[in-house]
């Protein structure tokens, strides 16, 4: 089976990461991390690819005048790869139009939110504040736009009255390490086709439970 060859990019604790390194190591998963690349030197995410056995390269964004070169460098360390895929898993920089384009359609992300309500920073809190009932996570392709992208995979969980940010963040998260190495797997199965701009899933089960909170 030929595997889809994938570099992840991570900027901190890497626990998308390492459910996608849990998952690659599946002997029938289609697809393997040939790198991860950080921003940051000295992460756990870097010690979970070391674990692993997977290169790793650090492109640290302080040593670059702008984000036109840094981009320029981190295209260079995942082209060399040969990565048909880069997942983006909890990366915190802003990418630029260029480095989009170049891995258009080959470049996706997580995003704790049910996009698009919710982009960018402090999702969790702000839906807190918002008063939403149900949350969750969003794998999309990426866009040159922040958060915007055709929809891979969702995953939704309930808000609870005694939530604060971080317990809700802790119930997202358990959903983001279900969701990513699903939409991993759809990709390197050929199932996910961009129509337009939407994302379309061939051969999908349809989904069975709605999930209504309060209950
Ligand atoms: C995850 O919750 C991910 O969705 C989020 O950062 C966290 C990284 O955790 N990403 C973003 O907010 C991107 N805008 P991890 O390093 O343990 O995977």
């Amino acid at each position: 089976m030929a595997r889809l060859k994938v570099a992840v990019l991570i900027s901190g604790r890497g626990s998308n990461l390492q459910a996608l390194i849990d998952a690659c190591a599946g002997p029938d998963f289609p697809a393997t991390i040939a790198k991860v690349v950080s921003n940051r030197p000295g992460v756990e995410g870097l010690a979970r690819a070391e674990r692993a056995g997977i290169p790793t390269q650090i492109v640290d964004h302080r040593g670059h005048p702008d984000r036109a070169t840094f981009d320029s460098a981190l295209h260079a360390a995942l082209a060399e790869t040969g990565a048909e895929l880069v997942c983006l898993a909890g990366f915190m920089r802003l990418l630029t139009p260029g480095f989009v384009e170049a891995w258009r359609d080959r470049l996706i992300n997580i995003h704790p939110s049910l996009l698009p309500a919710f982009p960018g920073l402090d999702t969790h809190a702000r839906a807190l504040a918002a008063g939403v009932r149900i949350s969750g996570c969003t794998v999309h392709f990426v866009r040159a736009t922040m958060d915007e992208g055709p929809i891979i995979v969702q995953g939704a969980v309930p808000v609870l009255a005694d939530d604060d940010a971080n317990s809700l963040a802790a119930r997202v998260l358990a959903a983001e390490h279900r969701c990513y190495p699903l939409a991993l797997r759809l990709i390197a199965e050929g199932r996910v086709h961009i129509v337009g701009e939407r994302a379309v899933i061939d051969r999908s089960a349809p989904a069975t439970d709605v999930l209504i909170n309060p209950s």
